[in-house]
């Protein structure tokens, strides 16, 4: 058992919204509707279909309706997120729908696994284990979107503010060490002796006043835990480092089997995850999992990928493994430890990959079949 929840034995079919929104989301959610239904040890599901993204925007002037997250809030036990086609310019009217729903559902962490096995082209001295987690702060930082702009004599002048506050650093630091704490006790139970770590990423030798805001608050959660108990605390064992930013990018590719969990602010844990992504072989495969304390919203890595949509070669192996992440929150571990496996499977025959895998030429469907096969082996 990882992680249990009130959810469990709600004698009901657990609601479950799915949002596939825009692009590959709409290839790669039914997907994962099909893997949940059929893992073994899965509760009933009812699944309830809500609108959201960009094209909706196009159509009907929003981007996420209120009754998407009025229906998320008071009917749903989880939720799954597709990816949205946010454009790149400003829109007047609209803003990303995933953005506001972590806000709406106060889901402040996205964890964010990148785990083995390593499917890459890089050099062999590069291809090392990877077992890594990012706990990315969800709330706030540059993500705040505070932006202005004003003309000067030498041209426009664009700022932006970023915000870090105690509360919202804690917050994400207790999450990070609970994570870790889970992660040492699967470690413990399966006689495995790496050292279970948390690693701070921050930027704080320049920016001494917000990103040394948010590691005082996630060392000061370590500590606390130490003074409160007077003696071992409860994250006895798991060791606290930190790393700036810009070199844990390098060191992440020269020796990824260093990081363990990752614990950044927003904006560097999204780019962390992203690039830790490349490791394993592509985007395709890295799922993410948005929390609160109580309830949790899987959302693969990946964005609506314009450029193959329609094309039935999206890897769908991010979204099923997000539905696995939620399901694993909800305290739903059988069904979860069966999608990991049956796909892990997969991925080491690597007879049924699509082609953003080295060597992959399989469809959508192909990669469906092959893990609904090994999941009902
Ligand atoms: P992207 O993740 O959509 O695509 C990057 C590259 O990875 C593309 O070459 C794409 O084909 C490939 N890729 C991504 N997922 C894949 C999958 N499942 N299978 C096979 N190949 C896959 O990122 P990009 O191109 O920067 O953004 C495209 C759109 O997605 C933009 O509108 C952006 O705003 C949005 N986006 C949405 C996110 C979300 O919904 N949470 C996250 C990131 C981007
Ligand atoms: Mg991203």
């Amino acid at each position: 058992m990882r992680f249990t929840s009130a959810l469990m034995n709600v004698g009901r079919a657990v609601r479950i919204g799915m949002i596939p929104a825009d692009g590959i989301g709409r290839e790669v959610l039914p997907v994962a509707e099909r893997v949940m239904t059929a893992a073994p040890g899965a509760p009933k599901f009812d699944f309830v279909h809500l609108d959201a993204g960009f094209e909706l925007f196009q159509v009907t002037g929003t981007s996420l309706p209120q009754e998407t997250i009025d229906t998320l809030k008071n009917s749903c036990d989880g939720a799954l997120f597709g990816s949205v086609s946010s454009p790149s310019h400003k829109v007047e009217g609209y803003s990303s729908p995933i953005v506001r729903l972590r806000k709406e559902l106060n889901l402040y962490a996205n964890i964010r696994p990148v785990t083995g096995p390593v499917v890459t082209d890089l050099p062999a001295q590069y291809q090392k284990h990877v077992d890594m987690v990012t706990i990315r702060e969800n709330t706030e930082c540059l993500y705040i979107k505070q932006e202005t702009q004003e003309d000067s004599p030498n041209g426009k002048i664009a700022r932006a503010t970023r915000q870090i506050t105690e509360h919202a650093s804690t917050r994400i630091g207790r999450k990070a060490f609970e994570v870790a704490l889970v992660r040492k006790a699967m470690r413990e139970q399966e006689g495995n002796k790496a050292p279970t770590k948390v690693t701070i990423c921050h930027k704080s030798n320049v920016l001494s006043v917000t990103d040394g805001l948010f590691r005082t608050s996630v060392r000061s959660v370590f500590e606390a835990d130490k003074k409160k108990n007077g003696g071992p605390g409860r994250y006895e064992g798991i060791e606290l480092d930190e790393q700036l930013v810009d070199s844990m990018v390098y060191r992440m590719y020269r020796e990824p089997n260093v990081f363990d969990v990752i614990v950044a602010p927003n904006l560097y844990g999204d780019i962390i995850s992203d690039g830790a992504a490349a490791l394993v072989g592509s985007l395709g495969l890295v799922a993410s999992v948005n929390a609160s304390d109580t309830f949790f919203m899987g959302e693969p890595v990946h964005g609506s990928a314009p450029d193959i949509v329609g094309e039935n070669r999206a890897n769908p192996i991010a979204a099923i493994r997000s539905a696995a992440l939620m399901l694993e929150y909800m305290g739903y571990t059988d069904p979860a430890m069966a999608i990991y496996k049956a796909v892990d499977r997969v991925l080491l025959q690597g007879k049924t990959l699509t082609p953003d895998l080295p060597g992959g030429k399989a469809t959508t469907a192909e990669v469906e079949e092959a893990v609904l096969r090994e999941l009902l082996r």
